[in-house]
């Protein structure tokens, strides 16, 4: 069950997804099955934002903790804090938003891009043997498509590891700059079929083309994966997207977008409750729906 409603009262701690759409996440049923696991008295909802500004005015007398940030409005998020944390500033996105229990300010942070950082590390380690000291992101070609919340992200996450950033995007000008903020290289998407300047590179999709229930879409054809080493997908519903699909089949290796998501999870689970996160529980729900 997503929700018990038996135990909601005057004094559960309100949490929630802030997005457009929310029917895919999967936040409430990992939030709820976890806050009922410790015995925290807490609640998270999705609530369906076409207006974050407006939202939090409406329910500005809403005893909430916090709220965790997706697509749309991760960039529009950020300018609703009262106080954004340096990185989430930065990056110029959040990727959650907690009240601060002394004065009842917004205070922006973007945590999401860690969780994905360490598992493509991971992986690349896997692949390569873990003989090579510092990030094995270092000095390599990174192509980031994506240029809104969750694309800053990534770009800022593997500039910080000493990668090369390549940013495509629909809309170029986005593209640009974004490229320029992270010292990296704009492309449009209908130059990635042919962007090849060398092999072995990285490729992160940040855009929501390949979530379910609208496509199972690609921005990336099959035979242009041939030159990534390592392809991962920010889209976990479905966990094996058409992209991440294709790269395995052409040999590459794969990291889920769940990765990415549970990570951020763990991490956002215990700044709302300031409890240790169920990781196994969390991971297996999930697993059970994904
Ligand atoms: P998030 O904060 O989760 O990253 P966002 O800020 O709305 O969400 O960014 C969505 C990203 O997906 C953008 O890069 C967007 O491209 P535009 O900047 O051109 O809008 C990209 N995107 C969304 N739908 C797309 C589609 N059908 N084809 C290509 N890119 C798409």
């Amino acid at each position: 069950d997503l929700y018990n409603f038996r135990h909601i009262g005057v004094d559960t701690k309100v949490h929630g997804v802030i997005g457009n759409p929310t029917s895919h996440s999967k936040s409430p049923h990992l939030y709820n099955a976890a806050f009922e696991s410790v015995g925290f008295d807490g609640v998270y909802l999705p609530f369906l934002v076409d207006n974050v500004s407006d939202f939090l005015n409406t329910y500005s007398s809403l005893d909430f903790v916090g709220y965790s940030y997706t697509i749309p409005h991760k960039v529009d998020g950020l300018r609703c804090c009262d106080e954004v944390d340096p990185i989430a500033k930065a990056i110029g996105a959040i990727s959650c938003m907690i009240k601060r229990p002394s004065d009842g300010k917004l205070i922006g942070y973007n945590i999401d891009y860690l969780g994905a950082i360490a598992a493509i590390e991971e992986r690349l380690h896997d692949s390569n043997g873990r003989s090579m000291s510092g990030s094995p992101l270092y000095g390599k070609l990174f192509v980031v498509i994506g240029a809104g919340g969750a694309g800053k992200a990534l770009a800022y996450g593997g500039k910080q590891k000493g990668a090369r950033i390549v940013v495509a995007n629909r809309t170029y000008a986005k593209a640009k700059e974004l490229a320029s903020r992270v010292g990296g290289k704009a492309i449009t998407l209908s130059e990635l079929e042919n962007f090849h300047p060398e092999q072995g590179m990285i490729l992160a999709n940040a855009t929501s083309v390949g979530m379910k229930p609208k496509n199972h879409e690609s921005l990336v054809p099959k035979e242009a994966l041939k030159h990534y080493s390592l392809v991962f997908d920010a889209v976990y519903t479905p966990k094996l997207t058409r992209l991440l699909q294709e790269a395995r089949e052409v040999g590459a290796a794969i990291v889920y977008g769940t990765e990415m998501f549970i990570n951020q999870a763990f991490v956002q689970f215990e700044r709302f409750t300031k409890l240790p996160a169920p990781k196994q529980l969390m991971r297996d729900v999930l697993a059970r729906n994904t």
